[in-house]
């Protein structure tokens, strides 16, 4: 779907995930080491936080940190974990201000304890938040996810709270970390690649896919707009015949 088409009247989507990719190619295309993309990326997430009220998306999910990426040079991932501190620290305030509930997907057992407790406090402290729900992928896999859910699962099957014949589409995804958020309806990736790197394969088994050539530290909230806007000519069938 292009930008040029018009927009229709549909509904929104009131669930978008990202795919934020891109960075270390326009830091490179810079001369820069990747990580300066990493910064200019934080702050493009931080505009594109902001757009949403305007836009109508109630839910927004990024992906931040994959199981994957600990591949990296050690100097990328500390400088990764590092600036996730620093954006909770100089963010916390104006998230709460905003109304921003924030909540952190993924294994945080492999995550820096300093990390980890500024992510539950950040948590905490906007628990009670009733406008966006910012959800942040860090040290997310879809399938790490589905193997802790099941794991979990397991455990209450074996202590008899569970019984296997009640493990159904609507008692499983109780197990995920995106327990509480509906599934997303639009996921868009940024730099050109149309794949899905391991992002959330139970919750988008029905999502709308939006795959943009810009790289992620360029994408603006007129693009996101955009991408918004031509959602609603989309036609949802979710396998029934349609009209
Ligand atoms: C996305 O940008 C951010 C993370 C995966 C942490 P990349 O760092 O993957 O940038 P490219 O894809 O190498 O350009
Ligand atoms: C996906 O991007 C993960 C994040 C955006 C955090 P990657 O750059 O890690 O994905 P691949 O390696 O291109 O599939
Ligand atoms: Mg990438």
């Amino acid at each position: 779907m292009t930008r040029s088409e018009p927009a229709s009247s549909g509904p929104g989507p009131r669930h978008v995930a990202i795919i934020m990719d891109g960075n270390g190619r326009w830091a490179l295309q810079r001369g820069q080491p990747r990580l300066f993309g990493h910064q200019a990326g934080a702050r493009r997430a931080r505009e594109i936080v902001g757009a949403c009220p305007r836009l109508g998306v109630k839910y927004l999910t990024i992906f931040a940190f994959s199981t994957e990426n600990w591949k990296r040079t050690q100097a990328e991932v500390s400088g990764l974990m590092s600036l996730f501190r620093r954006y909770i620290v100089r963010e916390a305030k104006v998230l709460d201000e905003n109304n921003v509930k924030v909540r952190f997907i993924g294994d945080r057992v492999r995550l820096d304890p300093v990390l980890a407790d500024l992510m539950d406090e950040l948590e905490l402290l906007t628990a009670g938040n009733t406008g966006t729900t910012l959800t942040v992928a860090v040290n997310y896999g879809g399938r790490d996810e589905v193997a802790r859910a099941t794991r979990r699962l397991a455990e209450d099957v074996a202590a008899g709270r569970l019984k296997p014949a009640d493990v159904n589409e609507e008692t499983l995804p109780r197990y995920l970390d995106t327990h509480v958020l509906p599934d997303p309806d639009l996921v868009i990736r940024t730099s050109g690649e149309a794949r899905i790197s391991n992002f959330l394969l139970w919750q988008s088994a029905y999502a709308e896919y939006e795959f943009v050539n810009t790289l992620w530290p360029d994408f603006t909230t007129e693009m996101f707009a955009g991408i918004i806007g031509s959602y609603g000519a989309r036609v949802r069938r979710f396998g029934s015949a349609g009209t």
